[in-house]
């Protein structure tokens, strides 16, 4: 062998060796983990195969939705915008519940059995819970037990003949495949309504049911044993009008009624009102995973019986709300204060020990949704722009995991002070300082637009920076050889996050703005019940722009307006008074108990609405004939002038217990349809209906009493046109002074249509409004563009220079509900297990230095980062410097 042929076999065999330690794969590093087994079987279970599996394999455990709402906590605590789908499904099941319950006991008298809700209401209420709340509820139903509910759309059937099972159920439909979407795309506006109670499986109270996680928790209900825990008595006050102008009564005619358990503050998991399943696969109809919310609802069983002492308050049905698991926020982190268990997924966030997780909003059931902060004293590297993004951390390979994901280290942090800025405001080296010179060159108010001159300036001075700052690293990197490895990360993902966001906004405090929102809250806090009165008109408001926000925050509000819209919209569309096919009997018209139970359960299903109310035209009411007629005039039915059912809540401050009151506008004197709001919505829907979105309803019946087969209703399918959330319109907030809410609310307001007389166009009809209490907004004082119609922007008292703002959730209508977060190339400098300034603590030491009490405002800022290896550096320097004189 001669030597190139043995060089060559060196090199052979090296590159061999070299391959071979190679072969560890650059992804090895992320071990399958509790996400992977709950991802292998959500991609396993298909609509073609989901029938075989069985039942385990159709559902997930129960910690896998974490932080499920529980009714006794709302008030308590927060509930932030990763729940809210969740807490809105909570709160409709809840709402329909209520309806159900007072509507099945109020209307209990054999005269009544007419006027209950015809099949077609029962349909198209469901159908508007899931066309109404896109991205919320995908499926809405209601499920009777066994012999419990008596049906009054059979023609030839007694009123005390009950049906052996009733389950109407609505839910989204993939449409994508009809013939009728040329653009094969889902539309989201179609909706299918099976009755599962027919059908060849159609016994869903059987135990050897599969996907029916809602019946066990409440039904079947046959014995006393816990009554007094699991019903509870509501007692509803009702001031009806007869005529316009006056009331039949003057005072609230009480009605109670059995409802759903009341918990108290302690109360355990089994006297909630709302039971929240375990994810499972909706086989046979969305073929998706679900997680249904349940509520039961309570009825006198049996209900036409003259042995009133075998009569008791029971559970007859449960209604559900499902939401799509995928699209629940799961928490990666691992369990912490804000992280309660049980969560199945905590813990499998991949941040690094330098830094913290903390979770973000909106990514769903998907890896990632998490981003990696700097521990209390840290701070990131100069390379990386803020938090490492959990997507980032899953993508990157061994090497850039060890070594990119790490902050760095902050030196000689400082206590808290007291106040004494002078003691705190430590010199730094002017060598150091020196090389951050760029920094002054930005302009002081820091715009984001800069000249390019200016950028020119900018960039070169960022250039000598960071070649300063590359030759004090590979200064370092001698002694620790580590930190050569680490690379710059690109931060793509970060673009699109709020906080990113506001980090590019350069803006200083606006005083003006400043001054405005302290007379906007100083007018907020000093109108109180006591002296609203005596107010002036205008002093009853606040500005439109005070309402920043309040379209996401309070979207679930406004869709429960929307959804009783929808319903209306649908109803008076489609259904034909005293239609009958064949054996059915058609609905019969609209009466005034429905709408105030409609209304009622609207403020009872949700602690933020103070009041619900729907609102009709004039004389575009019109009521069935009382039964037994015989007055010719009634034989079409009765036109209203006005009908304004208006339901609210009112706390009476001791017991902390809310009372609910339903009157009808038209009893007033002066008339609703006068009032701006009414105005400006029906001259806005006058004449133009080319906004309505068109929705389209499947409805599928049961072919006879049994339920034998289920077969297309006479009507299929049915198309209602209808507003859409944007065609709602959130009013400026208002203190209603009227003796009834008492407080400061945003009004939403949602249009509803139906057909003319004759019956050949649309016509508006009238106006659907809930008011939500103000006090829940989170207002947001962090900067932002001279276009954004916010109150409070550009009020927040960050120090800009070394601190973006970041808006936080859940601090209601106060100052201070934001925090100050360092900029990218400063550290937080104290050691006090923080690594930001709250936004509260802020404000509270601006206030104090305005009025010249002792503060430490100016000491609330970051310092520039990086100074530990300057110290180390400076060491080695000056020791190079001792050896070389020795
Ligand atoms: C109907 O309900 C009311 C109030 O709940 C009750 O007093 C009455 O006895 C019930 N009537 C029948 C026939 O069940
Ligand atoms: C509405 O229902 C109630 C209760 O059944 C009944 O007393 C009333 O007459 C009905 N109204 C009309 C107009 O039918
Ligand atoms: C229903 O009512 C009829 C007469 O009103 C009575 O004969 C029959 O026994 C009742 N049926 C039930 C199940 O109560
Ligand atoms: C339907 O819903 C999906 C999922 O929320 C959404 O991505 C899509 O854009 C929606 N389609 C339309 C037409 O709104
Ligand atoms: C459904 O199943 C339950 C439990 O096995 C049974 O009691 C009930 O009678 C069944 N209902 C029907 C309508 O078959
Ligand atoms: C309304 O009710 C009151 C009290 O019941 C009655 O005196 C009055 O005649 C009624 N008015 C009409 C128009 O029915
Ligand atoms: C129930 O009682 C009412 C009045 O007391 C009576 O008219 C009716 O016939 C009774 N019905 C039955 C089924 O006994
Ligand atoms: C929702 O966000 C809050 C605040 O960031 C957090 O504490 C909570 O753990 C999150 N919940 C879930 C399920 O992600
Ligand atoms: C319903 O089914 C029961 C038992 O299977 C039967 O006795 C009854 O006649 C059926 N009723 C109708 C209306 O078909």
């Amino acid at each position: 062998m001669d030597k190139t042929s043995q060089i060559y076999l060196a090199l052979f065999v090296g590159l061999g060796a070299f391959l071979v330690a190679q072969c560890v794969t650059p992804f090895e590093w992320m071990r399958p983990d509790r996400f992977d087994q709950i991802n292998d079987k959500f991609y396993t279970v298909t609509g073609e195969n989901c029938r075989s599996k069985r039942e385990e394999d159709l559902k997930f455990r129960d910690d896998t939705v974490a932080q499920k709402p529980r009714y006794n906590m709302l008030l308590s605590t927060i509930i932030y915008s990763n729940r809210s789908s969740l807490l809105h499904a909570h709160n409709m099941a809840l709402n329909r519940a209520f309806f159900y319950s007072f509507i099945y006991q109020q209307m209990n008298q054999t005269w009544d059995f007419e006027t209950q809700p015809g099949l077609m209401y029962i349909y198209m209420g469901h159908a508007a819970d899931v066309s109404a709340n896109p991205g919320f509820i995908n499926g809405s139903s209601l499920f009777f037990d066994n012999n419990c509910s008596y049906p009054n759309w059979y023609r030839k059937m007694n009123f005390n003949i009950t049906l052996p099972l009733f389950g109407p159920r609505a839910w989204r439909e993939d449409d994508y495949n009809e013939p009728t979407n040329w653009l094969r795309e889902p539309s989201n506006n179609t909706i299918s309504i099976h009755d599962y109670g027919s059908g060849r499986i159609r016994n869903y109270t059987h135990p050897q049911y599969k996907g029916n996680p809602w019946y066990s928790p409440w039904l079947p209900d046959l014995f006393e044993k816990d009554d007094s825990v699991r019903k509870f008595t509501y007692s509803v006050g009702i001031k009806y009008s007869n005529a316009t102008g006056v009331f039949t009564k003057d005072m609230y005619t009480d009605y109670s009624f059995f409802g759903p358990p009341q918990p108290g503050q302690s109360s355990g998991q089994e006297s909630l009102p709302v039971h929240i399943s375990s994810p499972y696969f909706d086989c046979d109809r969305s073929n998706r995973w679900i997680v249904t919310a349940s509520s039961p609802i309570v009825e006198f069983m049996p209900r036409y019986s003259n042995w009133t002492h075998l009569r008791r308050a029971r559970f007859v049905g449960v209604t559900t709300m499902d939401v799509e698991f995928e699209r629940l926020d799961m928490n990666q982190c691992p369990l912490a204060e804000g992280n309660p268990a049980p969560n199945f997924f905590a813990g499998t966030a991949r941040c690094r020990p330098t830094t913290m997780c903390d979770p973000l909003m909106g990514f769903g059931f998907r890896r990632g949704g998490y981003q990696c902060v700097c521990q209390p004293g840290y701070y990131y590297p100069w390379w990386h722009d803020g938090p490492f993004q959990g997507l980032e951390v899953e993508q990157a390979t061994w090497e850039e995991y060890q070594y990119g994901f790490d902050c760095l280290s902050v030196g000689e942090r400082m206590l808290t002070p007291d106040i004494a800025p002078e003691f705190v405001t430590r010199k730094r080296r002017s060598i150091y300082t020196a090389k951050n010179r760029f920094m002054d060159t930005l302009p002081k108010t820091q715009s984001v637009i800069l000249t390019p001159r200016q950028k020119r300036s900018v960039m070169e001075a960022l250039k000598e920076h960071r070649e300063e700052m590359k030759k004090l690293e590979d200064a370092q990197a001698e002694e620790n050889p580590k930190i050569l490895k680490k690379r710059f990360v690109p931060n793509k993902s970060n673009k699109g996050s709020a906080s990113a966001h506001s980090r590019m906004k350069r803006a200083a405090v606006d005083e003006e703005a400043a001054n405005r929102m302290q007379r906007i809250m100083d007018r907020k806090y000093q109108t109180s019940i006591k002296n609203c009165g005596d107010k002036k008109a205008y002093e009853l408001f606040l500005p439109g722009d005070v309402n920043f926000g309040v379209e996401r925050q309070f979207e679930a509000q406004g869709r429960t307006a929307l959804r009783l819209a929808h319903f209306m919209s649908n109803f008076l569309q489609n259904v034909d008074e005293y239609e009958e096919f064949g054996d059915l009997k058609g609905d019969r018209r609209l009466n005034e108990t429905q709408i105030f139970a409609e209304v009622i359960a609207n403020i009872m299903g949700d602690f933020r609405i103070l009041g619900s109310g729907v609102f009709f035209d004039r004389y575009k009411f019109r009521m069935s004939p009382p039964v037994n007629n015989t007055d010719p005039r009634f034989v079409n039915g009765i036109t209203r002038e006005f009908f304004g059912p208006y339901a609210f809540r009112t706390s009476t401050p001791q017991a902390g217990l809310d009372s609910f009151n339903a009157l009808d506008f038209s009893g007033f004197k002066n008339f609703y349809t006068d009032l701006p709001w009414f105005q400006n919505l029906k001259s806005r829907w006058a004449t133009n209906f080319y906004d309505l979105k068109k929705f389209t309803a499947k409805p599928m019946i049961r072919s006879d009493y049994n339920g034998t087969s289920s077969i297309r209703f006479e009507y299929y399918p049915l198309t209602y046109r209808a507003a859409t959330y944007e065609d709602g319109e959130w009013l400026r907030p208002e203190f209603k002074c009227d003796g009834r809410v008492n407080d400061w609310v945003v009004t939403y307001l949602a249009p509803f249509f139906g057909k003319n007389d004759l019956k050949t166009r649309l016509e508006f009809k009238g106006v659907v409004t809930v008011d939500v209490q103000l006090d829940y907004l989170d207002i947001n004082q962090c900067p932002s563009n001279f276009y954004v119609a916010n109150a409070f922007k550009n009020t927040a008292r960050c120090d800009y220079r070394s601190q973006f703002c970041v808006a936080l959730e859940g601090k209601r209508f106060n100052r201070g509900g934001y925090k100050c977060e360092c900029r990218q190339g400063f550290e937080y400098p104290f050691n006090d297990l923080a690594w930001y300034f709250d936004g509260q603590t802020m404000e509270e030491e601006h206030r104090k230095l305005s009025v010249g009490d002792p503060n430490r405002y100016h000491t609330l800022r970051c310092r520039i980062g990086a100074a530990p290896s300057l110290t180390a550096s400076l060491l080695l320097v000056v020791a190079m410097a001792f050896l070389q004189l020795v």
